[in-house]
């Protein structure tokens, strides 16, 4: 059955690339043509109307007579789209009053389907760790196979924010700390959520959101303010959107922060200039959650008038739950303040998306009661949801490295396994934030995954010892535990956040593990037994201790509906581990934000221990505790005979590098390729090193492929200080290997001619 999707996927694929602008083209004029005369019929409070976004009951209470209020606009023609209404009952309900309207304009149902709707897959982050696109794209086109069967036409997915910051709780949303990694995995996403077409059943609108640079607050408090360099922003921060903007995003979110002084939602230099100027975003912009009305408190817009002028004059052009449009850009039109063009822009980009998913043709297309039925109920969905699971998971460590034996994976002749911890028989914490669909597919708890897949003759006990959070360690409780651990061959320690710690509005300053977990760890280590570590969490956290003490360290995130048997399969070896960290694991808070793309400085620590006036901590060593690019495997790879086939390069010459990558251990296994630049050189100081590629390569023991990756001019450019993208010449150093602090080849490159300056 996974074959069959990925056979559609593939499908998906080649027609974006070859049909789409035939077909497209034709289909855009006719389009046009109907929003045109629709807008000619509309009186303003009606275009108003397309304009605003209510939520639904779940956040307002049903019985609300706010609700009430919501009901008798949506059918007065004053509310263009709802979030968080969903199923197929609810949505047509919901619907048949929009078509009580005097134009009858159908509504558009947006909801936060983040990491999979009934089926729960890995929480962003997690997935981000698998490196693999097919699975990512996988992910995301079964999320939106159902939240469109359940009368979803709009996912505000993916975050594509790029973050270097483990304190901001949203990390576990995103793709983590990197700009080509992350617009690799904001392409799969959005290709995965619209599918072969906006417009199929199988499909739904993708967002590209928080636009932009939300990702970078100060401090890492949620909503804070961003202030960055126009560079870093171009460089690091916007190409993630670019990307999901070529692979058809069809809206944007903005987003609360304010960048460099003006919130993004007022921010006519994001939105206007660069998305709709220089990008030619054809989609529509929404609001982030009242972020129209929160101008008011930024001390950016007088008042919630101001606010809406200030909003829709700088491109954005639906108002979620703001109520800035709804109250007062009727009023701001007819006083000359804002012009009708711009208002019949926002309206005509939002009608456009209601004709393309064929929403005028059948209001009800997505909301069909045995579509639902059979679409959340397929059996498939969960084995896509296991694979991925699996492949998000990150080895961090197995024993002592250069040892003959390690602790994973667990021989299934144990005679007894100890599964302990806060964790080990939770199901909600699997899932982690943004669940979507309260009435879920039953989950097993990693205790009952260990259970189901260990050795027939093996026991498996358990003693929580304490409640998820661990806030409190009762001595009984531990004594308990500690007494299962001591009559056991091995332990298995879960711990790590809650499945509420990350997420929005979910900041911490202190990211070492909560509660009295570290403390439940050190009682267990005493008793001398292999003691493995399965770690949940939206975020990297701190635990240096356990680092050092663990015997093995399996990093699982929030894995998903599937993520007890996952780690049941990765602890016992079905499957080979093979995620690789998105993202860097500090070693403090302190070191915060830490990347492995930073600047070398005038003065590199060359010498840990001499530091003296060196870019150093008097107390800390600079590297992180896990670097980017990092995990281990039960089987090793070697990289040898690195070629380049051209030296130097020139106009728009390409080169070939070539390594061969051998499989040298006993199991099959997948190793991620990882390849690195540095301009040695240049008018802007360009960072120690930059992913540019990765290929992700499954060997059999004794194994070996030569993996390339080809090298050009575009993958050597940058932007210089006057915006202009562009590469200098000069040398390049070019590094592969199996993680940003474990290259294994480099070698040089040299760049005849400068490019003329433009943009990519
Ligand atoms: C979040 C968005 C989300 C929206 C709707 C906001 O608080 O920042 O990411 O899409 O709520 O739920």
């Amino acid at each position: 059955m996974k074959t069959s999707h990925r056979a559609a996927l593939a499908r998906a694929a080649a027609g974006l690339l070859l049909a789409a602008p035939i077909l497209a083209h034709a289909q855009d004029a006719q389009i046009e043509r109907k929003v045109a005369a629709l807008l000619k019929q509309m009186t303003l409070a009606e275009k108003v109307g397309q304009l605003h976004q209510l939520s639904g009951r779940q956040f307002t209470g049903p019985t609300s007579s706010n609700y009430a209020d919501k009901l008798a606009d949506i059918r007065a023609g004053r509310v263009g789209s709802m979030l968080n209404v969903k199923g197929v009952a609810d949505t047509r309900e919901i619907q048949a009053l929009a078509l009580q309207s005097r134009l009858k304009i159908p509504l558009l149902f947006g909801l936060d389907v983040i990491h999979g709707y009934q089926t729960v897959f890995p929480v962003p982050l997690g997935e981000s760790a698998s490196w693999d696109m097919d699975a990512i794209r996988l992910s995301a086109h079964i999320a939106a196979q159902e939240a469109a069967a359940s009368g979803i036409h709009w996912t505000f997915a993916p975050m594509v924010d790029v973050s270097r910051d483990p304190r901001w709780g949203r990390v576990m949303e995103g793709a983590g700390e990197d700009t080509y990694l992350g617009s690799q995995i904001a392409k799969a996403r959005v290709l995965g959520f619209q599918g072969e077409k906006l417009g199929g059943t199988d499909a739904v609108m993708a967002t590209a959101k928080h636009f932009a640079a939300y990702g970078a607050a100060i401090a890492g408090r949620d909503y804070n303010a961003v202030d960055m360099s126009n560079q870093q922003l171009f460089q690091v921060y916007l190409p993630p959107f670019k990307a999901a903007l070529d692979a058809g995003a069809a809206t944007f979110m903005n987003s609360f922060n304010t960048l460099n002084g003006v919130p993004a939602t007022g921010n006519a230099f994001l939105q206007r200039d660069i998305l709709k100027g220089s990008w030619g975003f054809k989609g529509f912009v929404v609001s982030d959650w009242g972020s129209i009305r929160e101008m008011v408190p930024h001390g950016y817009a007088a008042d919630l008038s101001d606010a809406a002028v200030k909003a829709i004059t700088a491109g954005s052009d639906m108002d979620m739950e703001g109520y800035a449009y709804s109250a007062h850009l009727e009023q701001a039109v007819k006083a000359g303040k804002v012009k009708m063009k711009l208002v019949d822009d926002a309206v005509g980009r939002i009608l456009y998306k209601k004709f393309e998913l064929g929403l005028f043709d059948d209001p009800y297309k997505f909301s069909d009661a045995s579509r639902e039925k059979a679409v959340l109920g397929d059996a498939s969905h969960r084995a896509a949801a296991l694979d991925v699971a699996q492949k998000s998971m990150v080895l961090l460590k197995n024993g002592v490295p250069g040892a003959a034996a390690t602790p994973l994976p667990l021989s299934r002749d144990l005679k007894r396994i100890a599964v302990i911890g806060p964790l080990a028989d939770s199901q909600r914490d699997l899932e982690g934030g943004w669940v979507v669909q309260g009435d879920r597919a039953p989950v097993a708890s990693l205790l009952e995954g260990l259970r189901s897949h260990a050795g027939k003759g093996t026991e498996v006990v358990h003693a929580q010892a304490c409640a998820p959070g661990c806030a409190t360690l009762d001595a009984s409780a531990l004594n308990a535990a500690v007494t299962a651990a001591a009559q056991s061959d091995v332990i298995v320690l879960a711990i790590g956040e809650t499945w509420d710690m990350s997420g929005e509005a979910k900041s911490r300053t202190d990211i070492t593990l909560p509660g009295q977990q570290e403390k439940l760890f050190a009682a267990l280590k005493a008793t001398g037994k292999p003691l493995v570590v399965v770690m949940l969490a939206g975020r990297p956290l701190v635990f240096n201790t356990i680092a050092d003490q663990a015997d093995a360290i399996v990093y699982a995130w929030f894995p998903g509906t599937e993520g007890g048997n996952a780690v049941a399969n990765v602890l016992f070896g079905d499957y080979n581990p093979s995620g690789k960290l998105p993202i860097t694991f500090p070693r403090s808070v302190g070191q915060i934000p830490l990347s492995y793309a930073q600047y070398n400085t005038g003065r590199p620590v060359t010498d840990e221990h001499n530091v003296v006036y060196k870019s150093a901590y008097i107390d800390s060593v600079n590297t992180p505790r896990y670097a980017f690019g990092r995990g281990l495997s039960y089987t090793s790879f070697t990289y040898s005979d690195l070629r380049l086939d051209h030296s130097e390069l020139r106009g728009d010459g390409k080169a070939t590098l070539s390594v061969d990558l051998a499989n040298s251990g006993a199991r099959e296994g997948d190793e991620v390729v990882q390849l690195y630049l540095r301009d040695m050189v240049a008018s802007v100081v360009r960072p120690l090193k930059e992913l540019k590629g990765f290929q992700k390569v499954h060997l059999k023991p004794g194994e070996h492929r030569r993996v390339q990756f080809i090298i050009d001019r575009d993958m050597l450019s940058f932007y210089n200080s006057q915006l202009k993208w562009g590469a200098e010449p000069g040398e390049f150093k070019l590094m592969v290997g199996s993680a940003s602090d474990d290259i294994r080849l480099e070698t040089d490159l040299r760049l005849l001619d400068a490019s003329k300056p433009g943009h990519p």
